[in-house]
């Protein structure tokens, strides 16, 4: 108990008032005491207590009448009589008019402490069950609170806001998604979400979520297109007590002007790149032109000066080739020709291409190819993969490296290995290594001139064949490109 349970002993006899006192307070009980009713009635105003001990006969105000003021103004409190008759009828009378029991004087004190324990538990009892309940009223109204808070949150969002039940009905709906949806009138739930929502892609996103078919925890984020809007949908079950999906939550953003600016920023690159390209490549001719002697004799310094010049030349090039590569994969143009593909002899072509470099480092390239067929995919966009993975190997490992390419069929899959014996990449590096531009700076790949964008091209050319790739690496032992291409069966043909 957190405080003592207080009893008010009231009774004109002093011996009565002090055993009283004596017994109770060596239980462990509080006691206070009044002399007569009138006092006892005005103690009572100032202080809160558990238990009265009332006796009957007394001057000033009897017992009767204490009983019957302390029933009116403070009806839990018990009252137990003292009386010195001990007759049934006096007892019953007061039990009549609410008295919680009686006792007889002389007292008998296991008696006596039974009876008190009794009304001091009842008293708890009453007191816990009232603060249950008070608890109750304020959680209902912290909720009560809690949802008009929310509520007017959802209805000043700028964003837009859905929710739908387990029949894909719309329930919760604020005025942002009315207005990006461009839907005018008012709209009374529940409407099914076809009525709201004219996007097929979405309105299979909310199904796939209800039915299950995507992990719970997982968020879906698509674009779809409204009126004149681009909008990102984001959405996700909503989930009840047990965790059971019980419907869906989306929430629409208007991205119109990001798109816009996104699209002006890569037809500046793309317009940058091209104007670049043309003038590079023709003082790349004229450079070679002079640097193979066809225009007279050049002394060593001459030539060596005019190497280096090709070579920076070559490494703008890359860099522009590869801005316009990214570019045609952010457009959603890279896959465009899906035939046929022979993925050994690709594998096969890059690595010739690559050997004179590789031996100029003492690197040994291999290839081992076994179960191959025919993939249906975008040759440039293979060979563009397998360049971009095996001059990584090549300028990420030190002399006397090994890499390896290889290639297999595994099931409805074609896998495509580049392993190398490099200086390998730090857990921590993984997976920013294919974000654009992102090179690891350190001791190890400090002369290593790059872009950063290879393995992001890689990256986007993959993905647009519906593929997927991965990355294991040990530093100072190498590491090994996993890509995972489907094999899509051609009409009529077995696989
Ligand atoms: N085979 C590899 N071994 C070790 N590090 C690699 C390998 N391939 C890529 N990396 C790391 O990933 C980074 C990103 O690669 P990439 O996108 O091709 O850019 P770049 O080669 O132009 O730097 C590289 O800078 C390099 O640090
Ligand atoms: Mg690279």
């Amino acid at each position: 108990m957190d405080h003592k349970t207080k009893i008010l002993v009231v009774d004109d006899e002093q011996v009565v008032r002090e055993g009283c006192s004596r017994v109770l307070t060596g239980k462990g009980y509080e006691v206070l005491t009044a002399e007569n009713g009138q006092k006892a009635v005005d103690l009572l105003n100032q202080e809160t207590v558990d238990i009265i001990l009332l006796d009957l006969k007394m001057p000033v105000m009897s017992g009767e009448e204490v009983l019957e003021k302390t029933r009116v103004q403070y009806p839990d409190i018990p009252v137990i009589i003292i009386t010195g008759h001990g007759t049934v009828d006096t007892a019953v009378d007061c039990m009549k008019q609410g008295a919680y029991d009686f006792i007889t004087k002389p007292f008998q004190i296991d008696q006596f402490l039974l009876t008190i324990n009794r009304a001091a538990e009842k008293r708890a009892l009453e007191k816990k069950a009232r603060s249950y309940e008070e608890e109750k009223l304020r959680n209902l109204y912290d909720l009560d609170l809690e949802k008009s808070r929310l509520k007017t949150i959802i209805n000043c969002m700028a964003d837009g806001v859905m929710v739908t039940n387990r029949n894909l009905e719309v329930v919760l709906h604020n005025p942002a998604l009315m207005r990006l949806l461009e839907i005018s009138g008012k709209v009374e739930n529940p409407v099914f979400v076809n009525q709201i929502v004219d996007d097929k892609a979405l309105r299979n996103t909310l199904e796939g979520i209800q039915t299950g078919v995507s992990a719970r925890d997982e968020f879906v984020s698509q674009e779809i297109s409204a009126g004149k809007m681009v909008l990102r949908a984001i959405s996700a079950p909503a989930l009840g007590p047990d965790d059971e999906v019980v419907g869906t939550v989306t929430v629409l953003q208007d991205i119109t002007a990001f798109r816009r600016l996104d699209e002006m920023k890569s037809d500046f690159v793309n317009m940058v790149a091209h104007e670049l390209r043309s003038p590079l490549i023709s003082i790349r001719q004229q450079n070679t032109v002079l640097l193979e002697g066809l225009l007279g004799p050049l002394e060593e310094r001459q030539k060596e000066f005019l190497g280096k010049g090709v070579k920076k030349i070559d490494q703008l090039l890359e860099l522009i080739n590869d801005l316009l590569d990214i570019a045609k994969i952010e457009e959603g143009k890279q896959v465009q020709r899906r035939v046929p593909t022979d993925i050994e002899s690709l594998i096969k072509d890059t690595l010739s291409l690559l050997k004179p470099r590789a031996k100029k480092q003492g690197i040994i390239l291999t290839d081992s190819c076994k179960n191959m067929k025919p993939v249906h995919a975008d040759p440039k966009g293979i060979e563009e993969i397998l360049n971009n993975l095996v001059t990584n190997a090549i300028n990420y490992s030190p002399e006397g490296g090994r890499i390896e390419v290889t290639g297999q069929i595994l099931g409805e899959y074609m896998e495509i290995k580049v392993s190398d014996t490099g200086v390998g990449i730090d857990s921590e590096e993984l997976p920013k290594i294919f974000d654009k531009f992102y090179r690891i700076k350190n001791q190890k790949t400090r002369n290593v001139t790059g872009t950063g964008l290879g393995l992001a091209i890689v990256k986007g050319v993959v993905e647009s064949h519906n593929g997927t790739i991965d990355v294991e690496s040990v530093p100072e032992k190498g590491t090994t490109f996993r890509i995972l291409l489907p094999v899509i069966r051609e009409e009529g043909k077995s696989p």
